[in-house]
């Protein structure tokens, strides 16, 4: 949620800021802005839109200077606004400041720096930390301690970047529970909530941890831990590169992340040596066992606690990451949480971590970004090694999760590999092929106000996941769920012509599945059976390749996945960036 970069450079920033913007803006996308030093005077220009307009109409890029913040907004508080734009100047315009977060007592810190004769410009909440900053700087008269002077009085969460109109060498940033990250280049220094804003300059990153400040000169960066002492760590390479981040060929990020799944499915089953067994262990030994996830990725947990129930008879609760503090009665010494995150940011995800390590429970986390919060917060991490994911849509990562929760399941069951991966990718690819027929779907129904997806057992979070997908890029109306709560409410809804899709593998739940498909088709539903197997009650048939059980899953999100992408397309959606989401979700 919100995007940072800041740079600090022998050489003008504001196209490279720029580019970082462009790449972090799948975090928010409402508003975006920059502001840059540069003889002596500080300049701001942002405004409502995504950033290829405010380029186009404010001219970001001719802003001068060699130090400079920028920022994409997701808006929190405050509505989408040019003046509730990111960087926030404080009274007298000589401290701008950046900011990914909430801060849940801006009212009363307003309300006192506004008796103290500071005037607002802005509804948010990020501005009460540029004055607070400004008066701490007045004071202190040093960057690094003003702002972790000021800091000190927020409660909520944040990453912030913040710049001192006569302190043009020098950029400082803080961190409490929002991601917040150095990049160490050549002759320039960076400052984001993400690699991905500029890996293109560099990929040796320092990670930075709660409540550190960090001050950045284009020669290195000083980090000071909350009590007040220097901290010495080293830079980390990162393993993405810039051509991962490139769409290619490709006119969306989804549809390529969609079509890389071949690759990627084999790529999640590498996992280092012994860690697969070490997570299992650790799995199989919980006291008490839980999943915890949010969006996407807790459909994958959905899939994962099926075949731990069912397979290796563990008892083990999924909980939506957001809802785990219900849950917390449960938790303590001896139980471990499973978490999946593609980002490792989500803050309802952390919100989880924290709750149950701070019951002593174990942290086994399945994770995308290697250096996220959550991999650094984790006992023992698995990652899904699919490259970055940019399309605000999880695709890639989900199938990825399916792979590396199945590596821990079949390590449960004493398993000592997983095999058939190879046999895998080329069924994806197959899948991928009912492009075409998808395609025709998307003609006859891209306008219906309404679609359902059902499925049965195993596959039941598979319609979940349709679904979700659905409503997230083509904005209509769909709801995914298991076939057999049908008939306790929604058949209601089914009119003649509503689209249904049944997932429906051959297997244990076939028979009743196509019960369900003939009740639906009674009832004037249109059914699209999505299948190894046909028949004769679906009017659409999408024919997926029959592969392990457990792997079902994957090769039946790939046309599900392409309906989504295609029905945003033709309701001329941007796919890649969805009103009102973000990709990392970083507030609560
Ligand atoms: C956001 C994204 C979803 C994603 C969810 C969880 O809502 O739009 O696509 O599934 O966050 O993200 P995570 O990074 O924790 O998997």
């Amino acid at each position: 949620m919100c995007g940072i970069i800041g740079c600090v450079a022998e050489e003008p920033v504001a196209g490279i800021l720029l580019e970082g913007l462009r790449r972090v803006e799948y975090r928010g996308y409402d508003s975006a802005g920059m502001a840059t030093i540069s003889g002596a005077r500080l300049r701001v220009k942002k405004g409502a839109g995504r950033v290829v307009e405010i380029e186009e109409r404010l001219g970001l890029s001719s802003l001068k200077g060699n130090i400079g913040i920028a920022h994409t907004r997701w808006a929190t508080h405050g509505g989408v606004s040019d003046k509730n734009a990111h960087p926030h100047a404080s009274c007298r315009e000589s401290v701008a400041v950046i900011h990914n977060g909430i801060i849940e007592n801006y009212l009363p810190l307003k309300k006192a720096l506004t008796s103290k004769g500071h005037r607002f410009k802005s509804e948010t909440d990020t501005e009460v930390i540029a004055h607070l900053i400004e008066a701490e700087y007045a004071r202190v008269k040093d960057p690094l301690k003003a702002t972790s002077a000021a800091t000190k009085k927020l409660k909520g969460q944040y990453a912030i970047a913040v710049m001192f109109q006569d302190r043009p060498d020098v950029i400082v940033g803080a961190r409490k529970d929002a991601p917040l990250i150095v990049g160490v280049g050549d002759g320039k220094m960076f400052l984001a909530s993400d690699v991905l804003a500029f890996i293109e300059h560099t990929d040796r990153t320092i990670f930075l941890e709660n409540f550190e400040v960090v001050e950045l000169t284009r020669n290195g960066a000083k980090i000071v831990g909350p009590n007040g002492k220097e901290v010495r760590r080293k830079p980390t390479q990162v393993a993405w590169e810039l051509s991962d981040i490139s769409k290619t060929d490709y006119a969306h990020y989804t549809l390529k992340e969609i079509n890389e799944q071949p690759q990627t499915v084999v790529g999640a089953s590498v996992q280092e040596a012994g860690r697969v067994a070490e997570f299992a262990k650790m799995v199989k030994r919980a006291k008490s066992l839980f999943i915890t996830a949010s969006g996407t990725s807790y459909h994958a947990g959905l899939l994962m606690k099926f075949r731990l129930n069912k397979e290796a008879g563990l008892r083990c609760d999924v909980v939506v990451a957001g809802e785990l503090r219900e849950h917390a009665g449960f938790l303590g010494k001896g139980a471990a949480v499973v978490v999946l995150s593609q980002s490792g940011e989500t803050a309802d995800v952390m919100e989880a971590v924290k709750i149950a390590k701070k019951s002593g429970a174990k942290i086994l986390s399945i994770v995308n970004a290697a250096g996220s919060s959550l991999a650094r917060e984790s006992d023992v991490v698995l990652l899904l090694n699919c490259g970055p994911e940019v399309g605000v849509a999880a695709t890639k990562s989900f199938t990825a999760q399916v792979v590396v929760a199945n590596l821990v399941v079949d390590a449960v069951l004493g398993k000592k590999r997983t095999n058939g991966f190879k046999e895998l990718g080329e069924a994806v690819r197959v899948a991928l092929e009912t492009e075409k027929q998808i395609l025709g779907l998307v003609k006859s129904y891209w306008d219906r106000p309404d679609f359902y997806f059902v499925a049965r057992g195993y596959e039941s979070p598979v319609a979940m996941e349709g679904a979700l997908k659905l409503k997230e890029l083509s904005y209509v109306h769909a709801e995914g769920m298991p076939a057999s709560e049908l008939k306790h409410g929604t058949l209601a809804l089914i009119e003649k012509g509503t689209p249904v899709v049944v997932i429906n593998p051959s297997g244990d739940a076939h028979a009743d599945s196509l019960s369900s498909a003939e009740e639906l088709k009674a009832r004037g539903a249109e059914v699209i059976g999505v299948s190894d197997t046909n028949d004769s009650v679906y009017k659409h048939f999408v024919q997926v390749p029959k592969v392990q059980a457990k792997f079902m899953p994957i090769v039946e999100v790939i046309p599900l996945q392409l309906l989504a992408y295609h029905f945003a397309v033709a309701r001329r959606n941007d796919p890649d960036y969805p009103r009102n989401l973000a990709k990392s979700v970083t507030v609560k």
